[in-house]
């Protein structure tokens, strides 16, 4: 059996939705020190609504697929579903992911998130702490191999 799906490849191959965006309304990053991948996420959000979203990855195959997979999953949303978006559900979009690999999935969770905490601090939008990513996260599961 093929390693990764065909969806997966897909995403890897002709990423949706990379690039930066001008003057956008949240910005996130996320980073792992083991593997060394970054993933940044960019929101223009206009009626809480996510009107675009762009990510620059820089990592394996599996971070820049959920990237694109996540991105195609809030585009067009409100900002309540971007919030509720799940690496589980990222990772299901995809076909699913080795299990050595779906720490990958949670960084497109996490820099989301960050996204959208970093909108609400520049629009005074009042939220609660523990829906978002610690100032430093830290996946055990990063000791393997990118
Ligand atoms: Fe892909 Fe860690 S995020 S190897």
């Amino acid at each position: 059996m093929a390693l990764y799906s065909e969806k997966v490849m897909d995403h890897f191959r002709n990423p949706r939705n990379v690039g930066t965006i001008e003057n956008a309304d949240g910005i996130g990053e996320v980073g792992n020190a083991q593997c060394g991948d970054i993933m940044k996420i960019y929101l223009k959000i206009e009626n809480d609504t996510i009107m675009d979203v762009k990510f620059e990855t820089f990592g394996c195959g599996s971070a820049i697929a959920s990237s694109s997979m996540a991105t195609e999953m809030i585009k067009g949303k409100p900002v309540a579903e971007a919030m509720a978006l799940t690496n589980k559900a990222v990772a299901e979009a995809l076909d699913g992911l080795p299990a050595q690999k779906l720490h990958c999935s949670v960084l497109a969770e996490e820099a989301i998130k960050k996204a959208l905490q970093d909108y609400y601090n520049r629009n005074g939008i009042p939220y609660d702490k523990a829906d978002f990513p610690k100032e430093e996260t830290c996946h055990s599961c990063c000791g393997v191999q990118a």
